[in-house]
């Protein structure tokens, strides 16, 4: 591999060329002590993990992280990790390639409205104090969206599929690498942060449609409030939103 310019993030690289999943060996290394800044990375999944315990297909020709960061942050500041990753990894698809990848709250990366990444922040804490992030990141890379399950196909996209041709992966993980490290201070300014991200935001000033447990509503997002809740303007007035399913509501 060749040399990486970071200092921390990356200063150590455990590669598989298949795993079960990079978040649980990132998981498990955190657990046994390992530095913050080690980047799990496999060429292939056979389990990947997506949110609401999903499966997440990684096929090979992809890029399938984990990192793990122990910030001094209290538990349910967590979710900043996922915002600095997204941000770090629309940057990377914009200078490797000439897409203009967007980020759909809180943490898919598109390109031409179309998922081509996701992230899964998982964490260790104990007496509400973050004790290690595992954040993973899945990259649909190199490779034909015919890898994908057919149901799928409408909202997911490769960037092998909207480029034309395929990306040098290396090149990408270590502008990926250098991304997160200069964002890494930015955990404690959440507010610099944010005003980022939203330069990259896909899902505001849109309608939209919520999908959260057995719950669903629509409205307008208007913003993204200072702890990272998505506002949404409905009928009963301007609602925080916290986790769940956005999509706009004209698809
Ligand atoms: C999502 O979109 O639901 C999040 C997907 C996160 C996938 C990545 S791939 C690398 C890491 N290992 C996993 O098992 N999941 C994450």
């Amino acid at each position: 591999k060749r040399n990486l310019t970071t200092n921390q993030i990356g200063h150590q690289i455990i590669h598989y060329n298949q795993i079960d999943s990079t978040n649980r060996v990132a998981k498990e290394q955190a657990k046994n002590g390992v530095k913050e800044g080690t980047v799990i990375i496999s060429e292939e999944q056979t389990g990947g993990k997506g949110r609401l315990n999903r499966n997440f297909s990684s096929p090979q020709g992809g890029i399938w992280l984990s990192y793990i960061l122990s910030p001094d942050l209290k538990p349910v500041m967590a979710g900043r990790a996922t915002y600095l990753s997204a941000l770090a990894l629309a940057k990377t698809i914009n200078q490797i390639t000439n897409l203009d990848a967007k980020i759909k709250w809180p943490n898919d990366v598109l390109i031409n409205d179309k998922k081509v990444s996701g992230i899964l922040t998982e964490m260790g804490a104990e007496l509400d104090k973050v004790n290690y992030l595992a954040i993973g990141m899945g990259i649909n890379a190199n490779f034909a969206i015919s890898k994908l399950p057919v149901e799928l196909h409408n909202k997911v996209t490769t960037i092998f599929n909207e480029l034309g041709e395929q990306i040098d992966r290396v090149a990408f993980v270590q502008s990926l690498l250098q991304e997160i490290e200069k964002l890494y201070p930015k955990l404690d300014n959440f507010e610099e942060l944010l005003a980022e991200w939203k330069g990259y935001a896909y899902t505001l000033g849109q309608e939209v449609k919520i999908a959260d447990g057995n719950q669903e509503y629509s409205g307008l997002a208007v913003d993204i409030a200072d702890d990272g809740a998505l506002i949404v303007k409905t009928d009963r007035g301007q609602e925080k939103v916290y986790s769940g399913d956005v999509s706009l509501s004209h698809q």
